[in-house]
C-alpha cells in the first residue's frame, strides 16, 4: 500500500516508524526514565518495580521478570561502554497491530530502551528555577507512568513561553504535582506535599526523600497544599529522576521566600548527593 507521508506518496516499507503501532496512534503505552550516575543506575529496583505496576495497571505483558529486565538494563550500559552521568528511557507499547481500540490478539509488546549522556543540572541545582501555576487536566490515573503525556507537554511548553522550567499543576484548588516532577512546599521547618493517591505518579526519588527526611528528623505531611498557599511557602522544590532535587524560587513571578534556595531544600540535597554516590 501507498501512505502519504508529510506531503509524499510513498510505499508503506519506506516509513521509518510503524504507522500502526499502537504507542503511536493510541498512547497506549508505559514508560520508565532512569537516572546513571558515573555509569551505575539510580533507584534502578524502585524504577523496574514502577515500570511492573504500570504495565499490570494497563494490561500490557512484559516479556520478562523483573530480574530478567534488570539484567537486561545492566547488559544495556555494558554494550554502550556507558561511565558517565545519562539515564535510560525504557518503554513498552501494546505493539503494532490495524488501528482497532480494542486490544488485539496474539500481539506482543514492543519493548525498547536506550542510554543517553545526561549531565547533572548544576546551575539549576543551584540557584534554583522559576515555575508557573497551571491547571492539571490530566485523567485520574496519573499513577500509571502512561505514554499519554499530552496535558503535560503543553503545560511544559506554557512554562517555558514564560521562561520558566516547570509547571506546577492544580485540580480543584489542590496542588497535585509538576508537568514533569513531584512538588514540595516547606512552611515553619514543615515538608507538605499531595499523598501518593491515584492521582499523581509516587516519583522514585521522592520515595527517597521519605527516607531521607525521617532520618533528618523533618516533618512530612501528606496533605495536599493550595495554590494560594505558595505565595506564603518559605521554600519550594520539586523533585524528579533528570531535575533531582531542584529548589523553586519563584512562581507566576513572585518570589518565594528569600528568592533562594533554603535551608530544607539544601539539607535534602545533600542527602540525595551523599545516596547517588
Ligand atoms: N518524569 N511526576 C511526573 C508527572 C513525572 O513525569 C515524573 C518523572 C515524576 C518524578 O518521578 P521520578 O522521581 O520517578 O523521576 C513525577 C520523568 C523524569 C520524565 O517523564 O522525563
Amino acid at each position: 500500500p501507498i501512505i502519504l507521508a508529510q506531503t509524499n506518496f510513498t510505499h508503506r516499507d519506506n516509513l521509518k516508524y510503524p504507522y500502526e503501532e499502537r504507542g503511536l496512534q493510541f498512547g497506549d503505552g508505559v514508560y520508565e526514565v532512569i537516572r546513571i550516575y558515573n555509569g551505575s543506575y539510580y533507584l534502578l529496583q524502585e524504577h523496574v518495580d514502577r515500570f511492573f505496576r504500570s504495565a499490570e495497571a494497563v494490561k500490557i505483558n512484559l516479556l520478562f521478570t523483573k530480574e530478567e529486565l534488570r539484567n537486561l538494563l545492566d547488559e544495556l550500559l555494558k554494550r554502550n561502554d556507558m561511565k558517565e552521568d545519562g539515564k535510560v528511557y525504557l518503554q513498552a507499547t501494546r505493539g503494532s497491530a490495524p488501528r482497532d481500540h480494542v486490544f488485539p490478539i496474539n500481539v506482543s509488546a514492543n519493548i525498547y530502551a536506550y542510554v543517553q549522556d545526561f549531565p547533572r543540572g548544576i546551575e539549576n541545582l543551584e540557584n534554583g528555577i522559576s515555575a508557573i501555576t497551571h491547571p492539571d487536566i490530566r485523567w485520574e490515573n496519573c499513577y500509571i507512568k502512561s505514554l499519554n503525556l499530552l496535558p503535560n507537554v503543553l503545560a511544559k511548553q506554557e512554562a517555558k513561553e514564560q521562561n520558566c522550567g516547570e509547571a506546577i499543576l492544580h485540580k480543584d484548588g489542590f496542588v497535585t504535582e509538576c508537568s514533569s516532577s513531584n512538588v514540595y512546599l516547606v512552611k515553619d521547618g514543615k515538608i507538605y506535599t499531595h499523598p501518593v493517591k491515584q492521582n499523581i505518579l509516587h516519583g522514585c526519588v521522592r520515595m527517597r526523600i521519605e527516607q531521607f527526611v525521617k532520618d533528618l528528623n523533618i516533618p512530612f505531611i501528606e496533605e495536599g497544599f493550595n495554590v494560594e498557599d505558595i505565595a506564603m511557602a518559605d521554600e519550594l522544590f520539586l523533585s524528579s529522576s533528570t531535575s533531582e532535587i531542584t529548589p523553586i524560587v519563584n512562581v507566576d513571578k513572585n518570589q518565594i521566600g528569600t528568592g533562594t534556595p533554603g535551608k530544607i531544600t539544601r539539607m535534602l540535597q545533600q542527602a540525595y548527593e551523599k545516596d547517588a554516590n
